[in-house]
């Protein structure tokens, strides 16, 4: 029997409340494919550093990372000041174990509504591959006469070759597997980013055209990518992007996908230890009330296994989100207004699995 070692963070807000319903799911297809998940629980988040001060330590790090994949629910606390758990946990977590993918699918599924008119789920399936270590996360840059008429400050979007280049292999190795339009689209502003974005044109062309010569290379300029995800959505397989833009494009991605509630995330380190997260945050005023929606942290399960190369088990996953939906007895995707709570949703779709 095939055993893994999960780390859950629940984390601040509705975290664990989510993370609880993502494990449901998870136990039913470990059950069904004979697999054995072991979870260790670890209380890094805002509540922690409330009362010690510390958000996280390298010891901890060195803990969470002995397990074969990190669950997370959510991270931000209304008590503590926007960025430092944020920075401190979440972008620590993400440079310190290397995970420099970020993926996150754009999937309509069945039964869900997009405010996007006249598409279906047969228009919005494609996954955005966000380069997840570099960019302007690095907060590499400063500031100077800070406070003075004059000040200055610069945050820096930088990129070595490596960088870029692992991310693009990876993305092309995903358009690949994927199977569908076979088609990798930069997104990028190489118009006015003329060094970084230019680094990043070149390797995608230079990369695809020596070891991907079967997928299709395709570039869009990021504002315009926002525009085409909109009025046409199905054009796209797999988009690839540098941090900054990856964020911004996934909002917007979510939303077309019927919002926060479905949206989730993996960050992934091909090579090591990789994190899951439904993207939407700790939405600290539904906290406790049982009424957020959970398929997002389920979903975020299902690529978990994926990831651990469970492909069946999370494919069962899968189906059982599509199940769940289709029976219509989730009314909507907002949390508050599913016709049903929390950790109904969260049965239901453990029961399908
Ligand atoms: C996300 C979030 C984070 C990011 C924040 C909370 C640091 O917006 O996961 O998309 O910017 O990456
Ligand atoms: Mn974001």
């Amino acid at each position: 029997m095939k055993s893994y070692n999960i780390a859950l963070m629940g984390g601040d807000g509705t975290g664990p409340e989510v993370l609880r319903e993502g494990i449901k799911s998870l136990n039913a297809a470990a059950s069904k494919f004979n697999l054995k998940l072991n979870y260790t629980d670890y209380d890094f988040g805002g509540e922690r550093y409330l009362k010690t001060g510390e958000t996280i330590t390298q010891s901890g790090i060195d803990e969470l990372a002995k397990n074969d994949a990190i669950f997370l629910g959510a991270i931000g606390h209304p008590d503590v000041k926007p960025g430092i758990l944020e920075v401190g946990i979440l972008l620590k977590l993400r440079f310190t174990l290397d995970q420099y993918i970020n993926l996150r699918p754009v999937k309509l599924y069945p039964n869900v509504e997009t405010p996007l008119k006249d598409k279906g789920p047969e228009h919005i399936d494609f996954v955005v591959v966000r380069e997840n270590s570099g960019g302007i996360y690095t907060g590499m840059g400063g500031a100077t006469q800070v406070g003075t008429p004059l000040e200055i400050a610069t945050q820096v979007m930088c990129y070595s070759r490596p960088v870029v280049e692992r991310c693009i292999r990876y993305a092309y190795d995903l358009t690949r597997k994927r199977n569908k339009k076979k088609t990798l689209t930069l997104a990028h502003k190489n118009n006015v980013l003329t060094h970084v974005g230019d680094l990043w044109v070149r390797v995608h062309e230079e990369v695809g055209n020596a070891d991907y010569k079967d997928i299709k290379q395709d570039y869009n300029h990021i504002d315009a990518c926002t525009m085409w995800m909109v009025k046409s959505p199905e054009f796209y397989d797999v988009i690839v992007t540098e941090n900054l833009f990856g964020d911004i494009i996934t909002d917007l991605g979510a939303m077309i996908q019927g919002g926060m509630g479905i949206a989730a995330g993996g960050n992934i380190n091909p090579n090591g230890v990789s994190m899951f997260e439904p993207i939407g945050g700790s939405a600290p005023k539904y906290t406790g009330q049982n009424v957020i929606n959970p398929l997002a942290a389920i979903c975020a399960g299902a690529m978990m296994l994926d990831t651990l190369g469970e492909t069946e088990a999370a494919a069962a996953i899968d189906k059982a989100v599509t199940s769940a939906l289709e029976s219509g007895k989730i009314k909507s995707l907002s949390a508050g207004k599913m016709g049903m709570g929390t950790t109904e949703v969260g049965d239901l779709v453990a029961s399908l699995v």
